[in-house]
């Protein structure tokens, strides 16, 4: 499918009686919210409408979803914009699956990366899911425990089998030994034997390379060699591995094991609980079970589509965090591109985005435009994002957070917060104050006096009301768009639009 890749290249005509504008591919990749109460119109309505757009210009794009009929939706929207080559559904029984661990593994070079790589995209995963429980804390101690664990189970794994799985990462943690003692017999029955094993394996693999070092050393070093912590130094030194086991060794004798009990349970159980539910059916199949992947996100830049069929509504937790850990690894992909070599919009799509964001978020927001990514988040309120975001600082968190999103439309809501953040982002404007002013003078005369007063142009209880759509209103949902920095046409940056829920991608 070939692509629009002039960023001037018009994606919206915006009529209004101040004048003609148009809303183009620029402002497409820096990005869209949108707002609007539950059956404003905010999916049937805008939604629907950039979707085809988009389509239509050619983008490839990634599909979050939170309800089962967004596949078919999207089904729709591809068929009717001559796209359905181009959908690539991943879904449990489907014929996709993409396993994670190879794909990082493939992008990072060297050992030592992978883990970073690694620790970085589960942590994210992990921290995204806490923040949306209720008692997301902020302590550093936990956080810290936590990404230790990560780093040492993935090197262990790493460095006893030459690579990382997620049911070997769940076994050793599961049986990572509770005191000292179990540490050096492997009881079978104590439940001690995957670390073990992992650990005993790492051991013989580095034992292996130092022997392999020293026998390569001339014999002039290695008689200098002869005292014992001189050898310890110059094999840290010469072969990574053995300082990497050395570490892992320390973590576990000396930070892990001696945990209190109470606080080692947390750690692992938060660790094991998000291993666990990756190696659940249907999940294991589609992200850890098969070598091979057949998509990965980087189809997206040769204009695939790729839809995540696990809705949250039906699959819950593990469905969001499979599509926060696809969107992440996403995002990551998009911004690595070469804008010189392949300069495809794609978009990211997320209608209930509240349930995907995670804490790089804002980040990727401020540099999308670069890597031409064309966000478009629909939500209903800013509560809903005071909610997942949440931790403190909620509200600074999300409107510096949706300050990243260029434009936004403001559809039918009942949220307060909501429609006076929306009346505040459109401003004020100079209206003329018609009160009349009877001056008593000799004559007796009136005069009008003009004034000009500073006055919200929409206010807050402006939003309340607007049309969303349905037979009633002949197919037509109202909403304000709002684009930040530039104006839609002459000094104004906003528009009062109607979207027609049964548009047609051959009109114009
Ligand atoms: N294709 C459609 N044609 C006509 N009306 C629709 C269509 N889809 C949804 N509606 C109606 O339009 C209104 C807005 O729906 P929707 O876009 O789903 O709202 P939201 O996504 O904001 O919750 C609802 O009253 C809904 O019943
Ligand atoms: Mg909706």
């Amino acid at each position: 499918m070939k692509y629009v890749c002039d960023l001037d290249q018009p994606i919206l005509t915006l009529d209004a009686s101040a004048g003609r504008g148009y809303w183009t591919i620029r402002h497409a990749v820096e990005g869209v919210q949108i707002f609007g109460g539950i059956g404003s119109g905010k999916t049937s309505g805008s939604g629907r409408m950039l979707a085809l757009k988009y389509l239509r210009a050619g983008f490839g794009g990634l599909v979050l979803t939170v309800k089962p009929d967004e596949k078919q939706s999207w089904i729709d929207y591809c068929q009717q914009t001559g796209r359905s080559g181009d959908l690539v559904i991943l879904e449990p029984g489907g014929p996709h699956r993409f396993n994670f661990l190879r794909y990082e593994s493939a992008k990072s070079s060297g050992g030592s990366s992978l883990t970073e790589n690694l620790v970085d995209v589960l942590k994210t995963v992990i921290r995204a899911a806490e923040e949306k429980d209720a008692g997301k804390s902020d302590d550093a101690f936990w956080e810290t425990a936590l990404d230790m664990l990560m780093f040492n189970v993935i090197d262990l794994c790493q460095l006893a089998y030459g690579h990382v799985s997620v049911s070997d990462l769940y076994n050793i943690v599961q049986t990572i030994p509770k005191t000292i003692e179990d540490l050096k017999t492997d009881d079978e029955h104590g439940g001690t034997k995957h670390f073990h094993e992992a650990f005993e394996r790492a051991k013989y693999q580095v034992n292996a390379l130092a022997e392999e070092w020293f026998t390569g050393l001339s014999f002039a070093e290695q008689q200098r060699l002869q005292q014992e912590p001189e050898v310890e130094m110059a094999l840290l030194d010469a072969v990574p591995q053995a300082r990497l086991f050395k570490y892992i060794d320390q973590f576990f004798v000396e930070n892990f094991i001696p945990l209190t009990d109470k606080t080692r349970s947390i750690i692992d159980f938060i660790f094991s609980g998000f291993l666990f539910r990756l190696l659940r059916e249907p999940v294991y199949s589609l992200f850890c079970r098969y070598d091979q992947s057949t998509i990965t996100p980087e189809d997206s830049l040769s204009g695939k589509i790729i839809l995540l069929n696990l809705p949250v509504k039906v699959y819950h937790k593990v469905g969001r965090d499979c599509q926060i850990l696809f969107k992440y690894l996403w995002q990551r992909a998009m911004e690595q591109r070469d804008p010189q070599k392949n300069e495809r919009p794609v978009f990211l799509w997320a209608d209930e985005a509240q349930n995907f964001m995670h804490e790089h978020d804002a980040d990727f927001q401020a540099t999308a435009r670069s890597s031409r990514i064309a966000t478009v988040y629909i939500s209903q309120n800013l509560p809903n994002y005071y909610a997942s975001m949440g931790g403190t600082k909620a509200e600074f968190k999300v409107k510096s957070f949706l300050g990243t999103l260029a434009t936004k439309i403001f559809h039918a809501n009942a949220d307060i917060e909501t429609n006076k953040y929306a009346s505040e982002l459109i401003g004020d404007a100079l209206f003329e104050d018609r009160s009349e002013s009877i001056t008593v003078a000799q004559n007796f005369s009136q005069t009008h006096s003009r004034s000009l007063k500073l006055e919200r142009v929409v206010r807050p209880e402006g939003f309340v009301r607007l049309k969303t759509g349905g037979p009633l209103n002949d197919f037509r949902v109202e909403g304000y768009l709002h684009r930040q920095g530039d104006s839609v046409f002459g000094n104004v940056n906003y528009v009062k639009m109607r979207f027609n829920q049964q548009y047609q991608p051959t009109d114009s």
